[in-house]
């Protein structure tokens, strides 16, 4: 296939293959440089099969021998793999390739991260191991033998037997290869253990590199607490004698949930209290869950093929919110998600990289492990869970396990659990997985006799490849408040299926106000002609946390909006409303914070974008520095007894209440750096013994730009972990201004322990610069052409780390002329770089294509 005409695949082409695997046994001899694969994998033809070409994947594998039932064969080597000639009866394959493990900078197939040997073959690096079918409603049981002289040397499933210089794995549950794993090196472990709800004995283990023994006690709770929320939710057990977590240094993405190994980025697991701040251990019990909760969705149940992809990812994202709102606090836990799927889903689902949560063509799969698969994923089972009732939700997934356990599924078998749970007809609700793009619901009103009117009106913008859209299953949860606070009536969830549509409430004394998408119970944009006055109305009495939160955030975008648009000042009885609540002790602290925080520049620039204008990211900029000033001087008088009174005194604790409390503390000392000139700020510093207060002082320090003695004191302290140091890479250019980002990022990249291999430490830089939104867009476009510099040399040795971080780039044609033209030309320099990836290669003619 000819570099220019990258091949595509189809949902619609989808074929079985052609053989059954009855099993897989593999032996690895393990050498940094030249390790041996060797595979012995027993085929069975299927009698009816349409397709009968016996077809291996392969890729970077050198073919040493090939075998079937003992007897020498020369198969065709072609491009991605392999094909040869087979007997009609069921036989033996056997291979033996060599590999380089230490020389895989893709971190894809079987690499190397500071000595160790580590696997990752989500979605297809297993070809890059052996030659296989490498696809994931092939499934088969594994044994696997290791042979080398490291101390640790695991694989999935159960021991089946060790000794000098090896180590024997087998695991009964039949599994797809991007589920197989292999670890080995100089690790320890922290142990623990587990019974399940029947009895039965779990022996657990988080194995890290010696060392770190000591940031393992918080990931192996979580663990513990995931396994009996599973069971006492959804009365799914653990299947294994043991199940195995690694921390690595070097990875892609955040977990892996190999069948009882589960490989972590080492970010996602390990935590201290004077190494990770409060949002790091939230973050960690979170994905610790989604890995854990994997093994039944995804792994007992998995997908036919890759455009199944939110299948698993959209299911388990749902199911570890969930757990996280029942450990935590639930309406906290659905702002943060609210603010996480307009920040990184909404730019997606409204720019040149707009895909349905279950796409239906791709040229590299890696590319589609995005918030719409994910994060959209997890709302479309919310949706679906609001509109047939928890009750039916649950008899559904009961359904789903029962009859679909051990199968590699597709979103119509999904569907049909749900259709089959409750007799409804979701023809038009899977509209959701085939359509991109954000809805749009228009909201009027009308009030006469007693009797209230809401009319919504839905349309979709076009996206990629859809230019119409029909309307969509949305469910809408409305309340009703009365002008003196009161609900007059409580949330009721309507359900849109039209493009206009309208639903009446009778005897009503008086108009009432209405409060719309409680618990924001679809992901649409809503739009309505509405007051500051009633959104601060809303922020004082709306029921519904979320739609509290909801109506203070969106005042401060309104005053924004304001600012940048007229140059006006901050709205005066916005900053009343956010006094009062800053000061109401009866309000959670967590939820406190979040209202006291901005919203993110990037979504004024969206929103302004959204209402037809240009967003200048120097004067949104502008307007943020503007306003924290003004609220920071209208708090003065409190300010002092406010950060008093939210310091949280003694040993530290990462629990949800006293991490609430330091969210609010943080807000407060960010305030207050602006009046006293760091003094504050410096003292929590040097007080500090937790990451959560160090970190938040040395942030409140650099924004003021007085943060030079504390960040090199940060650097000495702290050189030897490479987590916290990810932090003083990324905290610099993210409190950088606007005309020193690009130079801070560049600076940083000369640094010594900058490093290029490591995408934690590439993302602390370039991720810290493409969110710093007034500097990465700033007019010199030093920070596209930084970006863009890295990117291509990165290229080289991470296809899938650079293609990822293209995205930095999606959002260009909200802008200016000038800056388009800027990021067009790093965009087509990037397109043009000899040699580029496939992964970097589509995200950039996808962006391109705009
Ligand atoms: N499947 C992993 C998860 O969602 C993510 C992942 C994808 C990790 C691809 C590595 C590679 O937890
Ligand atoms: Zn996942």
């Amino acid at each position: 296939m000819a570099k220019d005409t990258p091949q595509t695949f189809y949902l619609k082409d989808y074929t079985p293959f052609g053989f059954d695997v009855e099993s897989v046994h593999l032996t690895f001899r393990l050498t940094p440089e030249t390790t041996r694969v060797l595979s012995k994998i027993r085929f069975a033809p299927k009698p009816d099969a349409a397709d009968k070409t016996f077809f291996l994947h392969g890729e970077d594998l050198q073919l040493i021998s090939a075998k079937i039932d003992g007897e020498t064969v020369t198969p065709e080597l072609i491009e991605g793999g392999l094909k040869c000639d087979v007997p009609s009866a069921p036989f033996t394959w056997e291979a033996e390739v060599e590999i380089n493990p230490a020389g895989n900078t893709a971190l894809e197939g079987l690499y190397m991260s500071n000595r160790m040997y580590c696997t990752q073959c989500e979605a297809e690096g297993f070809r890059k191991i052996t030659y296989y079918p490498d696809r994931p409603d092939v499934m088969s049981t594994f044994t696997v033998r290791i042979e080398g002289d490291e101390p640790v040397m695991l694989s999935n499933g159960n021991p089946a037997g060790a000794g000098e210089g090896w180590a024997e794995w087998h695991d009964p549950w039949p599994k797809p290869a991007y589920l197989f794993a292999l670890v080995a090196g100089d690790l320890v472990n922290h142990p623990g253990s587990f019974t399940t709800k029947s009895g039965k004995e779990v022996e657990l283990n988080i194995w890290v590199r010696p060392g770190d023994e000591g940031k393992c006690a918080f990931g192996m709770e979580a663990l513990k607490k995931s396994m009996k929320w599973d069971e006492d939710v959804y009365g799914l057990e653990y299947d294994l004698e043991l199940f195995n977590i690694v921390a690595v240094d070097d990875f892609n993405m955040g977990a892996m949930e190999n069948k009882g190994l589960n490989i972590f980025n080492s970010s996602c697991v390990l935590a201290s209290p004077e190494t990770s701040t409060d949002a790091n251990f939230e973050r960690i019990e979170a994905i610790i869950a989604h890995e854990y909760f994997h093994n039944w969705t995804g792994n007992r149940i998995t997908c036919r093929d890759w455009f199944q992809l939110c299948l698993k990812e959209g299911l388990t994202v749902f199911r570890d919110a969930q757990f996280t709102a029942d450990m935590r606090s639930e309406p906290v836990k659905r702002i943060d998600d609210v603010i996480t799927l307009r920040a990184r889903q909404f730019p997606e689902d409204n720019g040149p990289l707009a895909h349905p949560p279950r796409p239906e063509q791709f040229q590299e799969i890696n590319n589609f492990y995005t918030a719409t698969v994910y994060e959209k994923g997890a709302e479309v089972i919310g949706m679906l869970k609001r509109l047939v009732g928890d009750e039916n939700y649950y008899k559904a997934l009961k359904l789903y396990f029962e009859r679909h356990d051990g199968q590699a599924c597709t979103i119509e078998d999904w569907l049909k659990v749900f259709e089959d749970a409750t007799g409804r007809d979701l023809q038009q609700f899977k509209l959701w997985y085939s359509q991109a793009g954000t809805p749009r619901v228009k909201v009027s009103e009308d009030y006469a006799g007693g009797t209230y009117t809401l009319t919504f009106e839905q349309s979709t913008p076009p996206t990629p490849g859809q230019p119409d859209k029909a309307p969509r299953v949305i469910p809408m949860a409305v309340g009703l408040l009365s002008p003196n606070g009161d609900e007059v009536r409580a949330t009721e969830v309507l359900e849109l299926t039209e493009a206009k549509q309208s639903f009446t409430f009778e005897g009503l004394a008086s108009k009432p106000v209405p409060s719309i998408l409680r618990e924001f119970s679809a992901p649409v944009i809503l739009e309505r002609e509405t007051t500051n006055a009633e959104r601060a109305f809303l922020l004082a009495h709306d029921t519904d946390p979320f739609n509290r939160w909801e109506a203070g955030n969106a005042l401060a975008k309104e005053t924004r909006v304001a600012m940048v648009l007229d140059g006006a000042a901050p709205d005066a009885a916005y900053l009343d409303a956010l006094e009062k609540l800053v000061r109401d002790d009866d309000q959670d602290p967590a939820f406190r914070a979040l209202v006291l925080s901005p919203p993110s520049q990037s979504d004024i620039a969206q929103t302004l974008h959204e209402r037809g204008y240009t967003p200048d990211p120097q004067k949104i900029y502008d307007a943020a520095e503007t306003f924290t000033q003004t609220l920071a001087q209208q708090l003065e008088t409190s300010l002092p007894r406010l950060y008093a009174a939210t310091t949280v005194e003694g040993l530290y604790s990462p629990d949800a209440e006293s991490a609430g409390k330091r969210a609010l503390n943080g807000r407060i000392l960010s305030l207050l750096t602006r009046l006293d000139g760091g003094d504050q700020a410096a003292r929590q510093y040097a007080a500090a013994d937790n990451m959560t207060q160090q970190y938040a002082a040395l942030a409140a320090l650099l924004k003021a730009e007085k943060g030079e003695v504390q960040s090199r004191a940060f650097f000495d302290q702290w050189q030897d972990d490479r987590l916290v140091m990810d932090k003083w890479f990324a905290l610099q250019i993210a409190c950088a201004a606007p005309e020193k980002t690009a130079a801070t990022a560049k600076a940083l990249t000369q640094h010594a322990l900058f490093d290029m291999k490591n995408p934690n430490r590439f993302r602390a830089v370039f991720g810290a610069l493409a969110g710093n939104h007034a500097g990465f867009h700033h007019a010199s476009g030093e920070g596209y052409q930084l970006l863009a510099d890295n990117l291509i040399a990165l290229d080289k040795l991470n296809p899938q780390t650079t293609a990822r971080m293209c995205a930095a780039f999606q959002t260009w044609k909200r802008y200016d002329a000038g800056r388009q033209s800027l990021i067009r030309a790093q965009l087509s320099r990037i397109a043009g770089t000899e040699g580029l990836s496939r992964d970097t290669n589509e995200m950039v003619t996808r962006i391109l294509d705009a």
